[in-house]
């Protein structure tokens, strides 16, 4: 019938794996569109944590299917150990989860490639999550890529080696040391584990859902401002995170599209290099990161922290088309005595709501408004109209700045923890 999209607004890390983990029962099929391993996506349920990096977040659910499409990159390995952890809970994942044919493969020395590579850049480095990401999208867009379907092709072996030739060779510009061996057995092991599961043409296949009346849920990875093209370049990722990224990634036309549903945080984190207008280098940024547990998925490295940046929200709203905004960890600021949103950006005594071209060489004195904090412990209210004043007020200084609806609220890391404003009608 038709596909909402769930994607992030602002560096990655919003909240999205929980929010699709609480919305996915009312779909027939979560699909995940970019990215890869890079990202982290938490959910909490009765207290027990799991992080999925390339498994969509509804496969701890009971009904969607989940499906892996074609514009993600995948890491054998890592997909094996995901699967493993959640058939350990009790999951049938063969039953659930299906992986598109045309889905590009990470390498070992894809993996090596953006280590190297980082490495080369020193102080510029971008700060990736050295997964493989770049090289493996560099590959797919310089038409040198090995894709899922291949592992059952014949020449799949001669393929691997002639990649793995060239970029054995690309890697002597680089003064860098590795030992590819162990972690290529380990890798061709995956490779036969990979065999074994549903390994799907998904284009047709959500195209065929659709056609039966079927919902389907597009997760993003990421978040906006680490798009390709509209991020903070070139400390980006490398595919497009945003809502162009979801018809790209799992052959879904704009037609089908619904509600495209933005999540933010309260305040703003970034992790890994690059600029960060209102980034907090004191105490407060390190009691927001302290509170909020900010620390990377995938890495566990400590995420930089700061407040709230509008004029970037709203680009990503524009860029998106954004219907609903789903915001996130409010609950982190319950014990501030005042909250500050960025609305400005004052660039050479000039303000601006737009984003500069090249936001990482500008210099940029964000301008604040300065909020009431609630004071009040969010994570008790599970009613809308229940939730205090200032929080309302904060609300709707956000939502009419963005021009859009704050439709959920998280207010905590569990499942269960989320006030609607407006329930979801995915009909
Ligand atoms: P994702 O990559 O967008 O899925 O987000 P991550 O999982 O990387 O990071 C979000 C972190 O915040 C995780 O540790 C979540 O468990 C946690 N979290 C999500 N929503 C909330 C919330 O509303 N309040 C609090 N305190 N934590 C949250
Ligand atoms: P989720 O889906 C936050 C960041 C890295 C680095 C840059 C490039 O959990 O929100 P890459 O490995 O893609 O080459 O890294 O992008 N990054 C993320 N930051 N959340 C993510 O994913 C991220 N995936 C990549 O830290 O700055
Ligand atoms: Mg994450």
């Amino acid at each position: 019938m038709h596909v909402d999209i769930l994607l992030g607004l602002q560096w990655g890390d919003e909240g999205k794996g929980k929010i699709i983990d609480y919305l996915a029962p009312q779909y027939d099929i979560i699909a995940r569109f970019q990215g890869g391993p890079n990202a982290g996506h938490t959910l909490v349920i009765n207290g027990e944590k799991t992080v999925l990096h390339t498994v969509p977040s509804g496969i701890l659910q009971d009904r969607p299917l989940n499906v892996i499409g074609n514009g993600v990159v995948i890491d054998p390995v890592t997909l094996k150990k995901e699967i493993e952890n959640i058939t350990s809970k009790g999951i049938d994942v063969n039953k659930k989860l299906f992986i598109s044919k045309k889905a590009h493969l990470i390498l070992p020395t894809h993996k090596i490639l953006d280590a190297a590579s980082e490495a080369a850049k020193g102080q510029e480095k971008i700060g990736s999550t050295l997964r493989g990401i770049s090289p493996t999208y560099m590959d797919k867009t310089g038409r040198n890529g090995l894709r899922i379907g291949d592992v059952v092709s014949p020449s799949f072996n001669s393929i691997y080696q002639r990649i793995k030739e060239k970029h054995l060779h690309l890697l002597k510009i680089y003064d860098y040391e590795f030992s590819l061996e162990e972690i290529e057995n380990v890798w061709l092991e995956s490779i036969e584990f990979l065999k074994s599961l549903n390994l799907i043409d998904s284009e047709y296949f959500l195209n065929n859902e659709l056609a039966k009346g079927k919902t389907i849920l597009a997760e993003g990875a990421q978040g906006t401002m680490l798009d390709i093209d509209f991020g903070t370049y070139p400390f980006v990722t490398s595919s497009n995170t945003i809502t162009s990224g979801a018809c790209n990634g799992l052959g879904i036309a704009p037609t089908k599209v619904k509600e495209v549903i933005g999540i933010a945080k309260a305040y703003c984190t970034r992790v890994g290099s690059g600029p960060f207008p209102t980034e907090l280098l004191n105490e407060t940024g390190e009691l927001i990161r302290k509170i909020g547990g900010e620390f990377g998925a995938t890495t566990g490295r400590p995420r930089r922290c700061g407040w709230i940046d509008l004029p970037a929200l709203k680009y990503a709203i524009m860029i998106n088309g954004v219907t609903q905004i789903a915001m996130t960890k409010a609950d982190v600021l319950n014990d501030f005595e005042t909250i500050e949103a960025c609305t400005d950006y004052s660039i050479n005594n000039t303000v601006t709501r737009e984003i500069p071209y090249d936001l990482a060489n500008t210099v940029i004195n964000p301008v604040y408004h300065k909020l009431c904090g609630w004071k009040t412990d969010l994570r008790k209210f599970s009613n809308y109209d229940d939730l205090p004043e200032t929080f309302l007020g904060y609300l709707s200084f956000v939502e009419e700045y963005l021009a859009t609806e704050v439709t959920m609220i998280s207010t905590g890391p569990e499942r269960e923890r989320l006030v609607f404003k407006k329930e979801l009608q995915v009909v």
